[in-house]
C-alpha cells in the first residue's frame, strides 16, 4: 500500500481526517495471504488492516445503528475517517437460528424479541424508514448482506468476527460465552455456524478474512482452560473456514481476553491440564502441518484498563513479550513468524483521556516500530439494547457508547480532536 497522506480536511465543520484519492481500498487486493511477518495482498504487496468494529453480535444479531442512519451513511464513514477495512461481528446464534427454521429471524422479531413490542415497533419503524431497501420480513443474514455489498460499493475490506455463541455484550467471566463446552458456547455448533457463514460471506466481493473467536477467556463450568484445549478447537474452526472457503485469512486469537499469544510464535508445548481430561497431552503449533498454512493471522487485543503511566519504552517492551515475537525474525526465540493484528484497542472520546494516560502514544510507537495492521473499538455512538449479566441495571435499552468514533444518533463524530491524535496517528503510522 502506498503511503497515508492524512490531511486534516472540512466535513461539515469538523476537521476530520481524509485519506488520499490514491489510497487502494478494493477487491482487486484479495485474496490475501501471508508470507512470514507480512500479510500480502494479490499483487504480493504488504496489506495493512485499518479498521474499526461494527458490532453486529448484540441481541438483535444486526449491526447496530440501523435506527440512526441508513447503512449507505454509516458505511460512507469509513473512507471518510481514512480506513480501509472492517471488523464486523456476529453471534452464533444466528446461525443456530438459521438451522432450526426459527421464525425469529426477521428483522421484525429480531428487533421486538430484543426491544419489546412497544420500543421494538418504534425502532423497527425507524430502521425500516431510513433503509428502505429493509422490510419487516428481512432476515438477519440478508441485512448482512445489505451492509456488506455496501462496502463491496466502497471497497471497504470485510474482516467477520466470532464475537459470541449466545447474543449479547462480550466479555465477562463465566458468562457463558467465554470458553469451549461453556453453557452458551457449544463447540459443534461454532464448527458448524463456521462452515455455514464461510460459505455464505465468500459471496461478499470484500470478504476477506475471518476471526475464529473473540476473547477466548477462563469459565468455571467448561471444557479445560489450557493451550491444548485451544488448539485441537482453533484448528477445528480453521479447517472448516479453509473448506469453505480456501482464500479466506484465519485470526487465532490468544487467551485472558485475547491479551496474550506467545506460546505460538515461540513454538511451545501446548499443554493440557492435570487431573482433567487433557492432563499428560500435548501438541506444537505447527503452521506448516496446515493447509492454510498461508492463510495463519494472530490476533491480539489491548486496552488501558490499568490507566498506564508507563513510559513508552517499558510500554512496549512489556507488551512485546505478549506475541510479538511473531513479527521479529531477529528474535533467536522466535520459532514461527506470523503476521500480527490489534483487533481491539480503543478508549473513551470524550476529548481528553487520549492525552491522559501513554497508551494511546505508546500503541501510535509500538506501530511505527513493528508496523502492523490494527482494528479499532469501535464504531457505535450507541447500541440497541445492552445486556450485562450480573450488573444493573440488567439491561440498558439505546445505552450510548462513549468510545465510539460516531456519536450517540450516529450523525457525526463524536470527538474531532481524538480522532485527530488517535486513529488518524495510528493511520500515519503504517508506512507501507
Ligand atoms: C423466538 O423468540 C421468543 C422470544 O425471545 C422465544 O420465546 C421463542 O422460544 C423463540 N422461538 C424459537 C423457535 O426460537
Ligand atoms: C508446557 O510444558 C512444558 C514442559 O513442562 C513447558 O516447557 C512449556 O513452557 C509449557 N507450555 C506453555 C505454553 O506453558
Ligand atoms: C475523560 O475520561 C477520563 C477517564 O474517565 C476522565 O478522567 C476525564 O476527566 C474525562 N474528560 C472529560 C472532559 O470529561
Ligand atoms: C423504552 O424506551 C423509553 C424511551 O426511550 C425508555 O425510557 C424505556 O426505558 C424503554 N423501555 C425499556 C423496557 O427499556
Amino acid at each position: 500500500m502506498s503511503k497515508f497522506f492524512v490531511a486534516a480536511t472540512l466535513l461539515g465543520n469538523l476537521a476530520i481526517a481524509l485519506p488520499p484519492p490514491t489510497a487502494r481500498r478494493d477487491a482487486s487486493l484479495l485474496p490475501l495471504s501471508t508470507k512470514g511477518r507480512d500479510i500480502i495482498d494479490n499483487n504480493g504487496d504488504i496489506f495493512h488492516f485499518m479498521s474499526t468494529n461494527w458490532p453486529g453480535h448484540q441481541e438483535t444479531m444486526i449491526p447496530e445503528g440501523l435506527q440512526h442512519a441508513s447503512i449507505e451513511d454509516i458505511v460512507a464513514w469509513f473512507p471518510r475517517f481514512g480506513l480501509n477495512s472492517v471488523r464486523l461481528t456476529f453471534a452464533i446464534e444466528m446461525i443456530d437460528d438459521i438451522f432450526s427454521n426459527s421464525p425469529n429471524q426477521t428483522l421484525e422479531k429480531s428487533v421486538l424479541n430484543a426491544l419489546g413490542e412497544k420500543n421494538g415497533t418504534i425502532v423497527l419503524n425507524q430502521i425500516l424508514e431510513r433503509n428502505p431497501q429493509l422490510t419487516k420480513e428481512t432476515t438477519r443474514l440478508e441485512v448482512f448482506d445489505s451492509v456488506a455489498k455496501e462496502f463491496a460499493k466502497k471497497n471497504i475490506i470485510v474482516h467477520l468476527d466470532n464475537h459470541v455463541s449466545k447474543a449479547f455484550w462480550c466479555c465477562g467471566e463465566n458468562d457463558g460465552n467465554g470458553w469451549f463446552g461453556e453453557e452458551y458456547f457449544d463447540v459443534k455448533k461454532w464448527i458448524r455456524g463456521w462452515s455455514y457463514i464461510t460459505k455464505h460471506v465468500k459471496n461478499w466481493p470484500t470478504f476477506a478474512s475471518a476471526g475464529l473467536r473473540n476473547e477466548l477467556r477462563n469459565a468455571n463450568n467448561a471444557e479445560p482452560v489450557d493451550w491444548y484445549t485451544w488448539y485441537v478447537h482453533m484448528t477445528s474452526a480453521a479447517n472448516a473456514v479453509h473448506e469453505a472457503d480456501p482464500d479466506a485469512l484465519i485470526f487465532f486469537s490468544g487467551l485472558s481476553y485475547d491479551t496474550y499469544i506467545d506460546p505460538i510464535p515461540l513454538g511451545k508445548m501446548l499443554n493440557g491440564t492435570d487431573e482433567t481430561a487433557t492432563e499428560g497431552k500435548s501438541v506444537i503449533f505447527i503452521p506448516n502441518n496446515f493447509p492454510y498454512k498461508d492463510k495463519i493471522v494472530l490476533e491480539i487485543h489491548k486496552y488501558d484498563f490499568e490507566a498506564t503511566q508507563d513510559d513508552c519504552p517499558t510500554f512496549k517492551s512489556k507488551w512485546y513479550e505478549k506475541g510479538f515475537q511473531a513479527l521479529d525474525a531477529s528474535n533467536p526465540a522466535t520459532k514461527y513468524l506470523f503476521p500480527m493484528v490489534l483487533s481491539e484497542w480503543g478508549f473513551i472520546h470524550n476529548g481528553t483521556y487520549w492525552s491522559q494516560t501513554t497508551y494511546n502514544k505508546c500503541l501510535i510507537e509500538m506501530v511505527e516500530d513493528w508496523q502492523f495492521s490494527w482494528q479499532h473499538w469501535e464504531l457505535s455512538g450507541s447500541f440497541y439494547l445492552q445486556t450485562r449479566p450480573n450488573r444493573t441495571p440488567n439491561t440498558i435499552q439505546g445505552l450510548e457508547e462513549f468510545w465510539g468514533l460516531l456519536n450517540y444518533d450516529w450523525s457525526t463524530v463524536r470527538s474531532p480532536v481524538t480522532i485527530e491524535n488517535s486513529l488518524s496517528k495510528m493511520i500515519t503510522a503504517l508506512k507501507e
